[in-house]
Protein backbone atom coordinates (compact mmCIF):
# COMPACT_ATOMS: atom_id res chain seq x y z
CA UNK A 1 0.00 0.00 0.00
CA UNK A 2 1.33 3.44 -1.39
CA UNK A 3 -0.08 6.27 1.09
CA UNK A 4 0.57 9.76 0.66
CA UNK A 5 -0.17 12.53 3.83
CA UNK A 6 -1.63 15.77 3.15
CA UNK A 7 -2.00 18.95 5.20
CA UNK A 8 -0.14 21.84 6.90
CA UNK A 9 2.83 22.07 8.51
CA UNK A 10 1.59 20.83 12.30
CA UNK A 11 -1.64 19.03 11.18
CA UNK A 12 -0.30 15.83 12.78
CA UNK A 13 0.99 14.22 9.09
CA UNK A 14 4.25 13.28 10.93
CA UNK A 15 2.46 11.77 14.02
CA UNK A 16 -0.84 9.67 12.56
CA UNK A 17 2.40 7.81 9.61
CA UNK A 18 4.11 6.48 12.74
CA UNK A 19 0.94 5.10 13.64
CA UNK A 20 0.18 4.01 10.07
CA UNK A 21 3.74 2.91 9.61
CA UNK A 22 3.29 0.65 12.52
CA UNK A 23 0.21 -0.70 11.85
CA UNK A 24 0.54 -1.68 8.18
CA UNK A 25 3.91 -3.07 7.97
CA UNK A 26 5.83 -0.10 6.18
CA UNK A 27 8.18 2.61 6.13
CA UNK A 28 7.47 6.01 7.00
CA UNK A 29 9.38 8.30 5.05
CA UNK A 30 9.26 12.23 6.02
CA UNK A 31 11.47 14.15 3.72
CA UNK A 32 11.71 16.62 6.83
CA UNK A 33 13.02 13.90 8.65
CA UNK A 34 15.59 13.13 6.63
CA UNK A 35 16.84 16.89 5.84
CA UNK A 36 16.98 17.49 10.06
CA UNK A 37 18.88 14.18 10.35
CA UNK A 38 21.43 15.76 7.83
CA UNK A 39 21.52 19.19 9.39
CA UNK A 40 22.58 16.87 12.52
CA UNK A 41 24.98 15.30 10.62
CA UNK A 42 26.72 18.49 9.21
CA UNK A 43 25.98 17.05 5.49
CA UNK A 44 26.19 19.01 2.44
CA UNK A 45 22.92 18.50 1.69
CA UNK A 46 21.89 19.62 5.37
CA UNK A 47 23.95 22.33 5.08
CA UNK A 48 22.13 23.34 1.72
CA UNK A 49 18.59 22.41 2.92
CA UNK A 50 18.63 24.06 6.32
CA UNK A 51 19.35 27.75 4.28
CA UNK A 52 15.60 27.35 3.01
CA UNK A 53 13.60 25.27 5.95
CA UNK A 54 14.98 28.27 8.71
CA UNK A 55 12.91 30.61 6.93
CA UNK A 56 9.83 28.41 6.29
CA UNK A 57 10.32 28.66 2.60
CA UNK A 58 10.65 24.81 0.57
CA UNK A 59 13.77 23.24 -0.27
CA UNK A 60 14.45 23.37 -4.11
CA UNK A 61 12.19 20.28 -5.74
CA UNK A 62 15.62 19.14 -8.23
CA UNK A 63 17.45 18.06 -4.54
CA UNK A 64 13.97 16.91 -3.14
CA UNK A 65 13.04 15.00 -5.41
CA UNK A 66 16.35 12.91 -6.18
CA UNK A 67 16.47 12.33 -2.20
CA UNK A 68 12.94 11.09 -2.10
CA UNK A 69 13.26 8.49 -4.99
CA UNK A 70 16.57 7.31 -4.18
CA UNK A 71 14.63 6.42 -0.56
CA UNK A 72 11.86 4.54 -2.55
CA UNK A 73 13.69 2.25 -4.74
CA UNK A 74 15.59 0.99 -1.62
CA UNK A 75 14.67 -2.44 -1.02
CA UNK A 76 12.07 -2.03 2.33
CA UNK A 77 9.95 0.03 0.38
CA UNK A 78 8.98 -2.76 -1.35
CA UNK A 79 5.33 -3.03 0.12
CA UNK A 80 4.66 0.39 -0.06
CA UNK A 81 5.40 3.43 2.11
CA UNK A 82 3.46 6.38 3.88
CA UNK A 83 5.15 9.38 2.73
CA UNK A 84 4.92 11.90 4.54
CA UNK A 85 6.00 15.71 3.55
CA UNK A 86 6.16 14.83 -0.07
CA UNK A 87 5.36 15.50 -2.85
CA UNK A 88 4.17 19.13 -1.69
CA UNK A 89 4.63 20.63 -5.07
CA UNK A 90 2.84 19.86 -8.31
CA UNK A 91 5.82 19.34 -9.85
CA UNK A 92 7.27 16.89 -7.21
CA UNK A 93 3.60 15.03 -7.26
CA UNK A 94 4.04 14.90 -11.50
CA UNK A 95 7.71 13.41 -10.74
CA UNK A 96 6.56 11.09 -8.48
CA UNK A 97 3.44 10.10 -10.83
CA UNK A 98 6.28 9.57 -13.89
CA UNK A 99 8.44 7.27 -11.78
CA UNK A 100 5.56 4.99 -10.62
CA UNK A 101 3.78 4.60 -14.03
CA UNK A 102 7.13 3.34 -15.42
CA UNK A 103 7.11 0.92 -12.57
CA UNK A 104 3.34 -0.32 -13.69
CA UNK A 105 2.42 1.36 -9.70
CA UNK A 106 0.34 4.12 -8.16
CA UNK A 107 -0.23 5.84 -5.10
CA UNK A 108 -3.39 4.21 -3.45
CA UNK A 109 -4.54 6.76 -1.38
CA UNK A 110 -3.82 10.46 -0.28
CA UNK A 111 -5.02 10.70 3.26
CA UNK A 112 -5.59 15.01 4.20
CA UNK A 113 -5.55 15.97 7.77
CA UNK A 114 -7.43 18.94 7.83
CA UNK A 115 -6.54 21.76 10.38
CA UNK A 116 -7.62 25.21 10.12
CA UNK A 117 -4.55 27.45 10.57
CA UNK A 118 -5.52 29.28 14.04
CA UNK A 119 -5.12 25.42 15.96
CA UNK A 120 -1.73 25.20 14.13
CA UNK A 121 0.83 27.78 15.66
CA UNK A 122 -0.52 26.58 18.98
CA UNK A 123 0.74 23.19 18.04
CA UNK A 124 3.80 24.02 16.90
CA UNK A 125 5.26 26.31 19.74
CA UNK A 126 4.47 22.94 21.81
CA UNK A 127 5.94 20.65 19.47
CA UNK A 128 9.34 18.67 21.00
CA UNK A 129 10.87 16.54 18.71
CA UNK A 130 13.75 13.92 18.64
CA UNK A 131 16.14 14.70 15.96
CA UNK A 132 17.71 11.44 16.75
CA UNK A 133 14.24 9.17 15.30
CA UNK A 134 12.15 11.45 14.36
CA UNK A 135 9.75 11.04 17.50
CA UNK A 136 7.24 14.31 17.68
CA UNK A 137 6.09 14.90 21.66
CA UNK A 138 3.42 17.86 22.34
CA UNK A 139 4.20 19.22 25.74
CA UNK A 140 0.28 19.06 26.76
CA UNK A 141 -1.48 16.69 24.23
CA UNK A 142 1.13 13.91 23.76
CA UNK A 143 3.79 14.90 26.30
CA UNK A 144 7.07 12.65 26.70
CA UNK A 145 7.15 10.27 29.85
CA UNK A 146 10.28 12.63 31.42
CA UNK A 147 10.03 15.98 30.26
CA UNK A 148 12.24 16.74 27.24
CA UNK A 149 13.56 12.91 26.85
CA UNK A 150 12.33 10.48 24.01
CA UNK A 151 10.73 7.55 24.78
CA UNK A 152 11.59 5.38 22.07
CA UNK A 153 15.49 6.12 22.08
CA UNK A 154 16.58 8.43 25.59
CA UNK A 155 17.83 11.56 23.27
CA UNK A 156 17.01 15.17 24.01
CA UNK A 157 13.96 16.09 22.90
CA UNK A 158 14.67 20.39 20.95
CA UNK A 159 11.84 23.31 19.87
CA UNK A 160 12.80 22.83 16.11
CA UNK A 161 14.37 25.45 14.51
CA UNK A 162 11.72 26.38 12.12
CA UNK A 163 8.81 26.25 15.14
CA UNK A 164 9.07 29.82 16.08
CA UNK A 165 5.83 31.70 15.52
CA UNK A 166 7.55 33.95 12.44
CA UNK A 167 8.55 31.00 10.38
CA UNK A 168 5.44 28.92 11.25
CA UNK A 169 3.54 31.74 9.77
CA UNK A 170 5.92 31.86 6.75
CA UNK A 171 5.52 28.00 6.46
CA UNK A 172 1.31 27.94 6.67
CA UNK A 173 1.92 30.82 3.50
CA UNK A 174 4.25 28.65 1.18
CA UNK A 175 1.86 25.57 2.29
CA UNK A 176 -1.42 28.11 1.00
CA UNK A 177 0.60 28.84 -2.28
CA UNK A 178 2.36 25.40 -3.05
CA UNK A 179 0.91 22.62 -1.56
CA UNK A 180 -2.64 22.80 -0.86
CA UNK A 181 -3.43 22.57 -5.32
CA UNK A 182 -2.13 18.99 -4.29
CA UNK A 183 -5.64 18.49 -3.25
CA UNK A 184 -7.21 19.20 -6.08
CA UNK A 185 -4.53 17.21 -7.93
CA UNK A 186 -5.43 14.14 -5.95
CA UNK A 187 -8.93 14.85 -6.22
CA UNK A 188 -8.74 14.58 -9.71
CA UNK A 189 -7.31 10.99 -9.19
CA UNK A 190 -9.92 10.14 -7.39
CA UNK A 191 -8.17 9.10 -4.23
CA UNK A 192 -8.09 12.09 -1.83
CA UNK A 193 -9.26 11.09 1.42
CA UNK A 194 -10.25 14.04 3.87
CA UNK A 195 -10.08 13.70 7.54
CA UNK A 196 -10.70 15.85 10.37
CA UNK A 197 -6.92 16.33 12.19
CA UNK A 198 -8.90 18.61 15.24
CA UNK A 199 -9.55 15.33 16.75
CA UNK A 200 -7.59 13.84 19.49
CA UNK A 201 -5.01 11.61 18.03
CA UNK A 202 -6.62 8.29 18.18
CA UNK A 203 -9.67 8.95 16.53
CA UNK A 204 -7.55 10.57 13.92
CA UNK A 205 -6.19 7.58 13.60
CA UNK A 206 -9.38 5.81 13.79
CA UNK A 207 -10.50 7.75 10.74
CA UNK A 208 -7.12 6.70 8.69
CA UNK A 209 -7.46 3.23 9.22
CA UNK A 210 -11.32 3.29 8.08
CA UNK A 211 -10.45 4.72 4.75
CA UNK A 212 -7.30 2.30 4.49
CA UNK A 213 -9.16 -0.85 5.40
P1 LIG B 1 8.37 18.89 7.54
O1 LIG B 1 9.24 18.25 8.52
O2 LIG B 1 7.59 18.04 6.60
O3 LIG B 1 7.42 19.91 8.29
P2 LIG B 1 5.91 20.39 8.05
O4 LIG B 1 5.15 20.02 6.87
O5 LIG B 1 6.03 21.84 8.27
O6 LIG B 1 5.14 19.59 9.04
P3 LIG B 1 5.49 19.31 10.50
O7 LIG B 1 6.44 18.18 10.62
O8 LIG B 1 5.85 20.60 11.15
O9 LIG B 1 4.04 18.89 11.03
P4 LIG B 1 3.28 17.51 10.99
O10 LIG B 1 2.08 17.66 10.12
O11 LIG B 1 4.20 16.36 10.74
O12 LIG B 1 2.75 17.50 12.48
P5 LIG B 1 3.18 16.64 13.77
O13 LIG B 1 2.68 15.25 13.61
O14 LIG B 1 4.60 16.85 14.13
O15 LIG B 1 9.23 19.90 6.66
C1 LIG B 1 10.09 20.84 7.27
C2 LIG B 1 10.76 21.67 6.19
O16 LIG B 1 11.56 20.80 5.36
C3 LIG B 1 9.82 22.38 5.21
O17 LIG B 1 9.39 23.61 5.72
C4 LIG B 1 10.72 22.49 3.98
O18 LIG B 1 11.64 23.54 4.13
C5 LIG B 1 11.51 21.20 4.00
N1 LIG B 1 10.85 20.14 3.21
C6 LIG B 1 10.37 18.95 3.68
N2 LIG B 1 9.83 18.22 2.69
C7 LIG B 1 9.95 18.98 1.56
C8 LIG B 1 9.55 18.80 0.21
N3 LIG B 1 8.90 17.69 -0.20
N4 LIG B 1 9.83 19.79 -0.68
C9 LIG B 1 10.49 20.89 -0.30
N5 LIG B 1 10.88 21.15 0.96
C10 LIG B 1 10.61 20.19 1.89
O19 LIG B 1 2.24 17.38 14.84
C11 LIG B 1 2.45 18.73 15.21
C12 LIG B 1 2.30 18.90 16.74
O20 LIG B 1 0.96 18.67 17.12
C13 LIG B 1 3.12 17.88 17.54
O21 LIG B 1 3.58 18.49 18.72
C14 LIG B 1 2.12 16.77 17.84
O22 LIG B 1 2.48 16.07 19.02
C15 LIG B 1 0.83 17.55 18.00
N6 LIG B 1 -0.33 16.79 17.54
C16 LIG B 1 -0.40 15.91 16.50
N7 LIG B 1 -1.66 15.43 16.35
C17 LIG B 1 -2.40 16.04 17.31
C18 LIG B 1 -3.80 15.99 17.65
N8 LIG B 1 -4.66 15.23 16.97
N9 LIG B 1 -4.22 16.76 18.67
C19 LIG B 1 -3.34 17.57 19.37
N10 LIG B 1 -2.02 17.66 19.08
C20 LIG B 1 -1.56 16.91 18.06
MG1 LIG C 1 6.28 16.20 10.42
ZN1 LIG D 1 14.11 9.47 19.74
Amino acid sequence: MKIIMLGAPGAGKGTQAKMIAEKYGIPHVSTGDIFRANIKNGTELGMEAKKYMDQGLLVPDELTVKILLDRVAQEDCGKGYVLDGFPRTIPQAEVLEEALNKLGEKIDFAVNVDVPDENIVRRMSGRRACLKCGATYHVEHIPPKKEDVCDTCGSELVLRDDDKPETVSNRLKVYHEQTQPLIDFYTARGILKTVDGTLDMKDVFASITDILG
